[in-house]
């Protein structure tokens, strides 16, 4: 029953729609516009000598409407901060983080690692935007960046883990507008799936670049923590879809464009150059879709063909961004796990590894294994958990030490609603990319 409980006191806490005080005549309400595309949305540059400044300045804000399904205006008030961060090389870029004031708070910042930017109306985002309401009437402050940077980079860690961070210290720095008294708020990351890279690196990263912030913990559920187990997991799957755009994201700029770029300049087939270039320009959704059940180290594709995998450019940067092998790179406190077995994009199998390895390094770590349900399910059902494990790292009573347990609880089972929810999600998700919203 949980899913449904949460999802009718998300709804019910949407129908008190209030007029928006700021800059809006008594008894109107603002609506919320199509935002403009970041490539041409002057919000989105970086003011001159932005480099200089120190990680996570705010170079600009501003205050914006946030509706649930992109349509229905939401009440509480959101803003969003450009911010100096650092790229893959070290060198400066800017983000953007949107900060979410609850309507009753208890503490905060609460940082979320969701909400690509590129998908605005998808039924992931749809999703992942009721969640974060879940932790706003938990009277949370919510921040949920665009972690993947600039160039909307698709799955390089360090880049996400630094956007990550820093985003936290622009909200510390912004603290005083949404209600926050305390000069070091207490802070928690919590990401999943794709969100996980940015959870999961920003809780690898945060001792050696981020030690100042008071951080009490990280969740990560869904974690791809191996890209290249999550390649061969997925290749020529209903999911390889996700290859071209991680492909695409592991060649910007702000990822390993100088190391990659020539590497598959070189060895991409016309197929292959066609399925990159698609992918550039698609949601995710859409890009599923294109790529379906096609595979990625097929020499349509590349030449190299599974030897790709192994080629000496490609395969340190794979290395690199595998999550709990470098131990300088452990989190530093507690984290906390999830993973459904039946996971059929993210291999259970490589988020165990990363739980052993970090265990043996000393690492606090909470292990979840859901039994039930799968990639999507497991989302949403994990949050109670997440907020459970959020609670108590901030009130500072979680047990060190390595704990796993397993769930196979029949209130927790999709199945047990009568109904399997993946098939669910699927077709809500092409649904509502069909309908291409419009206000
Ligand atoms: C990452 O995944 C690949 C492919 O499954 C596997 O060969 C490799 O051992 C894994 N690496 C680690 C550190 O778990
Ligand atoms: C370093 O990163 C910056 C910012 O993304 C990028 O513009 C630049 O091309 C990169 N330089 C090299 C040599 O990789
Ligand atoms: C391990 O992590 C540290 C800190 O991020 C980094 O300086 C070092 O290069 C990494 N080592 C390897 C082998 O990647």
């Amino acid at each position: 029953m949980g899913l449904f409980q949460q999802f009718v006191q998300l709804l019910g806490f949407a129908s008190f729609l209030l007029p928006v005080a700021s800059g809006s005549p008594a008894g109107h309400f603002l609506f919320p516009r199509v935002p403009e595309d970041p490539s041409v949305d002057p919000f989105y540059q970086p003011p001159e000598g932005f480099e200089s400044k120190p990680l996570g300045t705010i170079l600009r804000q501003r205050s914006v409407v946030t509706a649930y399904f992109g349509e229905l205006p939401n009440p509480v008030q959101a803003h969003q901060l450009l911010y100096r961060t650092t790229a893959t090389n070290g060198s400066a870029i800017a983000a953007v983080t949107t900060v979410f004031k609850p309507l009753f708070q208890k503490k905060g910042p609460y940082q979320l690692g969701v909400v690509p930017k590129e998908e605005q109306a998808g039924i992931t985002t749809t999703l992942e935007y009721l969640i974060i309401q879940i932790y706003l009437a938990n009277g949370y402050v919510v921040a949920s960046p665009d972690y993947e940077g600039p160039d909307a980079a698709f799955t390089p860690g360090h880049l996400e883990g630094m956007v990550t961070l820093d985003g936290m210290r622009a909200v510390v720095n912004f603290r005083e507008t949404v209600g926050i008294t305390s000069k070091i708020p207490m802070i928690f990351g919590s990401g999943y799936s794709s969100g996980a890279i940015a959870s999961g690196w920003g809780a690898s990263l945060q001792s050696s670049y981020a030690p100042e912030l008071d951080i009490k913990g990280w969740a990560m559920g869904g974690t791809p923590a191996n890209l290249t187990g999550t390649l061969l997991h997925i290749d020529g799957s209903p999911n390889s879809g996700f290859l071209p755009i991680a492909i695409n994201g592991l060649m910007k700029p702000s990822a390993y464009q100088e190391q990659l770029h020539s590497l598959f300049d070189r060895v991409v087939t016309a197929e292959g150059k066609a399925a990159l270039d698609e992918a550039q320009t698609q949601c995710t959704t859409a890009a599923l879709n294109s790529f379906k059940f096609k595979s990625i180290i097929s020499t349509d594709v590349q030449s190299e063909g599974p030897d790709i995998l192994y080629h000496p450019v490609l395969a340190p940067i794979l290395s690199e961004n595998i999550m709990g092998i470098n131990v300088s790179e452990r989190p530093v406190v507690p984290v906390f796990v999830y993973h459904a077995t039946k996971d059929q994009i993210i291999p259970y199998a490589n988020a165990k590894s990363l739980v052993d390895n970090w265990c043996n390094q000393g690492v606090s770590v909470k292990f979840t294994t859901y039994e039930a349900g799968g990639h999507a399910t497991t989302d949403t059902l994990g949050v109670s958990d997440v907020l459970k494990f959020a609670e108590s790292a901030f009130s500072g009573t979680l047990v060190r030490g390595c704990t796993k347990n397993t769930k196979l609880d029949e209130s927790l089972d999709p199945l047990a609603l009568g109904v399997n929810l993946e098939p669910l999600f699927n077709a809500l998700s092409v649904a509502l990319n069909k309908l291409q919203f419009k206000f």
